[in-house]
């Protein structure tokens, strides 16, 4: 189970579950800074220390560099038959370039905007195997060998000079 960023907070019920039903888990964990980095406690409640794989962009806490390093050390070692990728798109498009290297399924809980959640808008919409499907009502897991990663991230930025504006006001009511 991989989480990245925010995405720990998705991965880690996953990895719950998937303990509680006798899996054998790794967690791979990634954040850009140690301060950056959620749910650890959680994770080694569930885990123990072999099974726990971190890496922050900067190093300062655990391994530096990116979640696909111990990704590929497990799937080198064989030590897994399944992959959930939950993060960054970029962190899930890589992730998915690696386990395709070692023919591992793997599967990505896609972060598209949402706005009705109920199939009606197409905000969400995202391209898996060709075909168009709705995050919120096709998905969010799909087949991270199928998704158009590079589509969904132009997508993910098609608002982004709003949002700065958004930001800069929120920013400059509250101060900081
Ligand atoms: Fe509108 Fe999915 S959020 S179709």
């Amino acid at each position: 189970v991989i989480g990245g960023g925010v995405g720990l907070a998705i991965a880690f019920p996953v990895a719950k579950h998937l303990v509680e039903t006798g899996h054998e888990v790794h967690a791979i964990m990634g954040a850009r800074t140690k301060d950056l980095l959620l749910l650890e406690d959680q994770f080694r409640e569930l885990l123990d220390d072999d099974h726990i794989h971190i890496t922050t962009d900067d190093g300062s806490y655990g391994e530096k560099g990116v979640v696909t390093a111990p990704l590929e050390r497990l799937l080198q070692d064989k030590a897994v038959t399944q992959v959930f990728c939950v993060g960054p798109v970029p962190m899930m498009k890589f992730s998915a370039m690696t386990a395709e290297k070692y023919n591992t399924p793997i599967t990505a809980s896609l972060n598209p905007i949402m706005v009705d959640v109920i199939g009606m808008c197409g905000a969400c919409r995202v391209t898996v195997d060709g075909k168009t499907r709705f995050a919120c009502v096709d998905g969010p897991e799909f087949d991270g060998h199928k998704v158009d990663f590079d589509e969904l991230r132009r997508r993910l930025g098609a608002y982004r000079d709003q949002e700065k504006v958004s930001i800069d006001q929120y920013r400059s009511t509250h101060g900081n």
